[in-house]
């Protein structure tokens, strides 16, 4: 059965989507369903959602497991791959060679895959980590990247393999490189998420200690809400091909330091008490990150436009947070 919203010109009919189950992987699913493509999520065991919907299955595997990989491409036949499988930066540090295998390796297998099954598309989500720590600030894209992180050399890595098959193979690669995601699912290990930590105990409320925010108060980085993300990520993939003058694109959403966080908060919720405490690792790498990404070319190329400033943001976790306690 094909959703009412079901578009005539999609671009591709069926998607395989790595990491289909993760918090990216579930919310494209979804956008894609309600347009009227079909979607094949691939995740680890145990990751699976608990009631499945039309038009989607739910594969379970490691993405190392090449045969496996193979044995999808063969039995649903994708016509597009949306590649969000990964260990995230913290993951990536605690086990470096788990890292090179599912980010670097299993992603240049997943393109080997992709391109002798002659998908029309290859989308791959990459990260202002691939450029490091020591970068301009407002920073142009086309900055040198160099990762301070494996995380970020990782993504680099199939950046680099993912143009390879698009000189060599004519795939179509397109890549978006997000800034910090102000989300409310962010993991409470990831101390750089922070500002969407702050926003939840601000709606928790009764917390008879501060909020600790790990950095001085006027660092920030680029950052945007996660909506935008998903909002982006599907109107890029729906950007006919011949618009896009280059792979990769940098996003970027606002530019917003610790304090605003604070202010913005206090300004809600006058009780929110939070204190500054910095934690040299998350300081150190924060403050080397731009506060401004120049994202012109994906504003003109394809017509990104970020919904959600900074305030807007606010009010959107402050809502979720609320509904969602
Ligand atoms: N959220 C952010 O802040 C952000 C920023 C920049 C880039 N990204 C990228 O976007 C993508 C999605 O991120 P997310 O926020 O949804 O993270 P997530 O952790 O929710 O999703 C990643 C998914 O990959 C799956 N996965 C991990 N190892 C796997 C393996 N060996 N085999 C199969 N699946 C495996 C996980 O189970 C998870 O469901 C990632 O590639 C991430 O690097 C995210």
């Amino acid at each position: 059965m094909v959703s009412a919203n079901a578009d005539t010109h999609l671009p591709f009919r069926k998607a395989l989507i790595t990491g289909g189950n993760g918090n990216l992987g579930r919310l494209i699913a979804s956008e894609l369903l309600d347009r009227g493509v079909e979607v094949i999520k691939f995740d680890i065991p145990g990751t699976e959602p608990e009631t499945t919907v039309a038009n989607e299955s739910i594969i379970t595997g490691d993405i190392r497991d090449k045969a496996a990989l193979e044995a999808v491409f063969e039995s649903h036949q994708p016509d597009a791959v949306i590649h969000l499988a990964s260990l995230l930066s913290g993951s990536s540090a605690a086990d470096p060679s788990a890292a090179w295998e599912i980010n670097a390796t299993a992603s240049f297998e997943l393109l080997t895959l992709a391109n002798t099954f002659k998908v029309k598309q290859f989308f791959f989500a990459s990260t202002m980590a691939t450029y490091g720590t020591d970068v301009p600030d407002p920073m142009p894209e086309d900055t040198p990247q160099w990762p301070s992180n494996l995380y970020g050399a990782t993504k680099v890595a199939v950046e680099r393999a993912g143009v390879f098959f698009k000189l060599t193979h004519d795939l179509d690669f397109r890549c978006l490189r997000f800034p910090l995601v102000f989300s409310p699912f962010a993991p409470p290990s990831a101390v750089t998420a922070f500002p969407s930590h702050a926003f939840k105990a601000a709606c928790q409320g009764g917390n008879a200690d501060p909020f600790v925010f790990p950095v001085e108060p006027h660092v920030g980085v680029s950052s945007m809400l996660l909506d935008d993300v998903v909002q982006g990520t599907i109107t890029f993939l729906f950007t006919d091909k011949d618009r896009l003058s280059q792979p990769a694109y940098s996003l970027h959403g606002y530019a917003v330091t610790a304090q605003e966080v604070l202010n913005e908060i206090q300004r809600r919720v006058p009780s929110f008490e939070g204190t500054f405490e910095v934690n040299d690792t998350v300081n150190t790498l924060l403050k080397g990150w731009p506060s401004v990404i120049v994202d012109d070319k994906a504003r003109s190329d394809w017509g990104w436009s970020p919904k959600y400033d900074f305030v807007a943001s606010a009010d959107w976790l402050m809502s979720y947070f609320q509904a969602n306690p």
